[in-house]
């Protein structure tokens, strides 16, 4: 059953529930009475003879009907009034009678009566019209009140044999009123319509349309909340048939219904409703969490990033969404196959949160690899990874925002937005070369085990606001497919093409030689305003920047490489001497390669570049880089992918 139609039942039997409760208004209309209408009638010594109710029972000459006394009730009881609501109901009803005498004159009579108890009373026959009996004649307790319809003089106080009273709780009448005055022979075996009503505060009786009895009568003061309405009659020594033809009743339903009833039914449904729609949420529950423990694709990865000192802070998944307005497009910063990243708001401090892509190679190792050595990472010129967060199978990342976007932007110009950044003046570049060497540098030997970047390229390099360096991984993942299908392809395996080392194509792995010539490349790439070229392959290497700067090297036109857009505004000496050491990190020759120490000391002047052949010394392999072999044997190799590989020791 699936939930919705599971909600649609539950709506339902609260629906069924109200309807239940709610009876609109107390009516009913019987013109005839047949044999049906047994099951909604209740009765005493009563039957439904010949479409009439026989409230005496009639044996149609068969035995004799002397001394009996019947009840019929409608089968529910009516609210009369309510207590608790301080309301008092009202009703109307009229009703066909017909009185037959047997013997001559006839005996005793009928009555409509409202009583709180439907049963016969015993011994009420005769004179006691089925209302009362010599025992309750007179008490409070008999809690009932009657409209007689009397044809026998039985006391006293009766005024003759063919009026009309009401009695309560007792058979002596309030009031009585002679029916032969106005006409109406109650012994004649006619049909008299008779109307009862009561408004709350009078009782007035209606015979043959006529006002006979109103009289001022507080039903509540003698008759509980419920009563049941409907007609007694008796005969004595004398006989006579007491039939009702027709009967319709209508009264005020002043409460809907019983009180203790819908309170019942309230109950029942509420904590029905309650409980199928508790047992409804922690099914889903149970079941979203079997499914996530069943499909948990990363099992253990909490643990395992818990487990180290280093870690960031985490975040809930719920804070996350908070702070990207549920990861809203328009707080896109970027896309790729790694996954999207977004602009957020946290604690008033802007943020970008990555997510990353269920599809993205970066799985539970480069995930747990980036948290736990990237989170440890200080230096002002790495982007900060702030935290993490892993939830419902969603991989996140947070790390302070960066308000200049990457340097691709600045040095290429924004293709997609078709307008170029202003241009970087000398100093500008000199100063974001330079703290991308000094996070070289930091990452190759600064901190206690070496981490490898990977994947150098200016779209890697974040700007802050102002305009300082920032080495981080947006855009890593951008050129980098799933892994496993073309785990063997150099392409998938080396990061970004026209960044790459030649060796990386022969041995398939991150070195910090690797680093140190990706390095190089974007120096060329910074200076020269130029993309690094589309060498996907070993034998593209001649389209590569590094190849067109060479040749222009070995010319001795190194200075024409420069970005024209600096209008030839920048110190000739510097600059000759920082491209000739971006040559150098470019050496095919992994061991001729200066390391970033080195790098970083000719930045400064404190020594001169490294001497790099005019002539573009051919590859030779195998080249073996030399921490390659100093750390072949040491588990490097698990993360190709990652961002930043660690190296444990060096
Ligand atoms: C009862 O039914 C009769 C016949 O259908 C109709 O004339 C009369 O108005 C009805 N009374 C009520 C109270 O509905
Ligand atoms: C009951 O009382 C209400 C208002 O007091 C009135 O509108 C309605 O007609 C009465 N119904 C009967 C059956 O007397
Ligand atoms: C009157 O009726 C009540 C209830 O049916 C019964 O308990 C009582 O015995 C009757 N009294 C006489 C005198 O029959
Ligand atoms: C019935 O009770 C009334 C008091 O309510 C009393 O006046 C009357 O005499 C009694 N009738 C009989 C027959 O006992
Ligand atoms: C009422 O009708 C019956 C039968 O027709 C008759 O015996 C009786 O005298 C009549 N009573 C009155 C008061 O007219
Ligand atoms: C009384 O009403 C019943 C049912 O409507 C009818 O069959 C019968 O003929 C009527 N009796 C008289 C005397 O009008
Ligand atoms: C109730 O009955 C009394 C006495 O007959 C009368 O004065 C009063 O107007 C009646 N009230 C209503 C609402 O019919
Ligand atoms: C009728 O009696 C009930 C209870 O005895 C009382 O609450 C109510 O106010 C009375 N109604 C009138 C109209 O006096
Ligand atoms: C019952 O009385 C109410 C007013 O109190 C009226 O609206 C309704 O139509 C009546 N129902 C019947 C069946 O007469």
């Amino acid at each position: 059953m699936c939930f919705s139609q599971v909600v649609m039942s539950l709506f339902l039997v609260v629906l069924l529930g109200g309807t239940l409760t709610r009876v609109g208004c107390f009516s009913f209309n019987y013109t005839v009475f047949n044999n049906e209408h047994y099951s909604q009638l209740k009765m005493s010594n009563s039957y439904i003879v010949l479409g009439a109710i026989q409230v005496t029972p009639d044996v149609s000459n068969k035995a004799s009907i002397a001394k009996n006394s019947g009840r019929a009730f409608y089968l529910k009881p009516f609210r009369l009034w309510s207590k608790s609501k301080g309301l008092t109901a009202n009703f109307s009803t009229t009703f066909v009678l017909n009185i037959t005498p047997k013997t001559s004159p006839g005996g005793e009579g009928l009555s409509f009566i409202l009583a709180a108890d439907a049963t016969l009373p015993l011994n009420s026959d005769g004179q006691w019209l089925g209302i009362v009996n010599a025992s309750t004649n007179g008490s409070s307790q008999a809690k009932v009140v009657a409209v007689e319809f009397d044809t026998k003089k039985s006391y006293q106080e009766d005024l003759d044999d063919n009026h009309v009273g009401l009695d309560v709780n007792s058979i002596y009448s309030k009031t009585q009123v002679s029916l032969t005055n106005l006409g109406i022979n109650l012994s004649s075996s006619s049909n008299i319509t008779a109307t009862v009503k009561y408004d709350g505060k009078n009782m007035t009786l209606y015979v043959a349309s006529m006002e006979v009895i109103s009289w001022p009568l507080n039903l509540s003061d003698y008759l509980p909340e419920e009563v049941y309405v409907g007609f007694s009659a008796s005969t004595g020594d004398d006989t006579e048939l007491n039939c009702i033809i027709s009967w319709e009743f209508n009264g005020s339903d002043i409460d809907d219904g019983d009180d203790d009833l819908e309170l019942l039914w309230l109950w029942i449904t509420v904590s029905a409703a309650v409980l199928v729609l508790s047992g409804i949420v922690f099914y889903l529950y149970w079941q979203r969490k079997q499914a996530l423990y069943a499909e948990d694709p990363y099992p253990g990865l909490e643990d395992q990033i818990k487990g180290s000192s280093m870690a960031p802070r985490k975040f809930l998944l719920k804070e996350l969404r908070k702070a990207t307005g549920n990861f809203n497009p328009k707080n896109k910063l970027g896309e790729g196959g790694f996954g999207t990243v977004y602009k957020g708001l946290l604690a008033n401090k802007e943020v970008a949160v990555k997510q990353v892509s269920k599809n993205s190679s970066q799985g539970k190792q480069e995930f747990i690899a980036e948290v736990t050595t990237i989170g440890s990472l200080h230096h002002k010129n790495l982007v900060r990874l702030i935290g993490w967060c892993y939830e419902r199978r969603e991989l996140l990342l947070v790390y302070e925002f960066m308000p200049n976007s990457s340097l691709d932007k600045f040095i290429f110009g924004d293709e997609k937005l078709g307008m170029e950044e202003p241009t970087l003046t000398w100093e500008k570049r000199h100063i974001i070369i330079h703290g991308v060497a000094e996070a070289l540098d930091y990452l190759h030997n600064g901190c206690e085990k070496t981490v490898l970047h990977r994947d150098i390229k200016a779209s890697n390099i974040m700007l802050d606001s102002e305009f300082n360096a920032r080495l981080g991984d947006f855009g890593l993942a951008r050129t980098i497919q799933q892994k496993g299908k073309t785990h063997h392809s150099t392409i998938e395996i080396a990061g970004t093409p026209g960044y790459m080392a030649p060796e990386t194509f022969l041995i398939s792995r991150a070195t910090v030689e690797t680093d140190v010539y990706s390095f190089g490349v974007l120096v060329q790439e910074v200076l020269c305003g130029r993309k690094p070229g589309n060498q996907i392959e070993l034998t593209d290497y001649n389209n590569s920047i590094v190849y067109w700067l060479w040749e222009l090297h070995s010319k001795g036109r190194i200075l024409d490489a420069v970005d024209s857009r600096l209008n030839k505004e920048f110190d000739e000496e510097e600059m000759s001497c920082m491209l000739v050491l971006a040559l150098a990190c470019c050496h095919p020759n992994p061991h001729k390669r200066p390391s970033m120490k080195t790098v970083l000391q000719v930045l400064t002047g404190e020594v001169p570049p490294p001497l790099v052949p005019t002539e573009r010394p051919a590859f030779v392999w195998p080249a073996m880089p030399p921490s390659f072999k100093e750390d072949s044997g040491i588990s490097f190799s698990k993360s190709q992918l990652s961002p930043f590989t660690e190296l444990s020791g060096r």
